[in-house]
């Protein structure tokens, strides 16, 4: 410090001009366009400088925003990771450099010293929460069911498999025939599912199963040009809880969804401004919660309500 220049000590919960760099996955999903419009709306609210990176699903744009944002010296940075694995080094160079990382929806498999936080639904239990629905749905008739996976090698897509697979474990009546990844779209949810009324024949799949709602949606048109009711000849149970969910939810086109929230930021940069202010660490895992809405649910009401939430 130049001598007689006084070190003002940072006030706690005050965002003094951050810059927080912002490494988003993509648009694959309604869900991952409201994370964004909330994310930027948190910021701004905070009077945070954003720095938004989309990395067109590649973990490779992913990793040269992140090596960028470290370039320019920003106070903290944000990331949804595509896939779990593949992020040991360029955390390592974040650390390097005294730059926070917070972790945004998705879990990445390295070190937890790497990594500020995670703000995260337990993925796991989502999947949990699906196949005990389905459970208790069919009470013990037999149910053979197609499954649409979200991103290969991304922790949604492992996790809320691994979940499912438990909840169903020990029910005989029920079986998983067919899976297949549908990278979290609504075109792919739609081909995919295509490719599983062809191969399987309309009448031989009792439930589907997406690991979101975007996918869920997109088959839900391709089983109504398979000339099938959704919600009824075959049930769909997906994840996200976006707006069109539960506008199908109330149409009867679909019979269950479990909510993630968008707002993933609001908790992060809590954590990012409270460590930068003055040091304090968060938990290592900042969960989110996991609603189930049902057909029982007033899913017009919601859907009036969440459809400007930027979806
Ligand atoms: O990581 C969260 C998942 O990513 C959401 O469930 C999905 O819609 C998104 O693309």
């Amino acid at each position: 410090l130049l001598a007689g220049v006084v070190a003002l000590a940072p006030v706690a919960g005050f965002a003094a001009d951050l810059t927080i760099g912002f490494s988003q996955i993509g648009s694959e999903s309604g869900w991952r366009a409201a994370e964004t419009t909330v994310t930027k709306q948190q910021a701004e609210e905070r009077g945070i400088d954003l720095k938004f990176a989309d990395a067109q699903q590649k973990q490779e744009n992913q990793i040269k925003a992140i090596r960028s944002f470290i370039a320019q010296g920003v106070d903290g940075i944000l990331i949804a990771p595509v896939v779990a694995t593949g992020w040991d080094e360029v955390l390592e160079e974040a650390k390097d450099a005294d730059i926070p990382v917070v972790l945004l929806d998705r879990t990445v498999d390295a070190p937890e010293d790497l990594y500020l936080t995670a703000v995260t639904s337990d993925l796991v239990h989502e999947g949990n929460v699906a196949g005990q629905w389905l459970v208790d749905e069919v009470a013990g008739a037999d149910c053979r069911i197609v499954e649409l996976q979200g991103t290969t090698g991304s922790s949604p897509a492992i996790d809320r498999k691994t979940g499912f697979e438990q909840a169903i474990k020990g029910h005989d009546n029920l079986e998983i025939v067919r899976s297949q990844t549908g990278d979290f779209t609504r075109s792919q949810g739609k081909v995919v599912m295509e490719s599983f009324l062809k191969a399987e024949g309309g009448a031989n799949i009792c439930a589907l199963y997406a690991h979101n709602d975007d996918m869920a949606v997109g088959a839900i048109q391709a089983i109504k040009e398979a000339g099938l009711k959704p919600g009824t000849d075959i049930k769909i149970v997906s994840i996200d809880a976006v707006p069109d969910a539960h506008l199908a939810l109330a149409n009867g086109e679909m019979n269950a969804t479990i909510e993630l929230t968008p707002n993933m930021a609001g908790p992060a940069l809590d954590a990012m401004e409270a460590y930068l202010a003055d040091g304090t660490m968060p938990a290592k895992w900042i969960q989110t919660e996991s609603k189930l809405y049902t057909a029982k649910d007033d899913n017009q009401a919601v859907y009036e309500m969440k459809k400007d939430l930027g979806y």
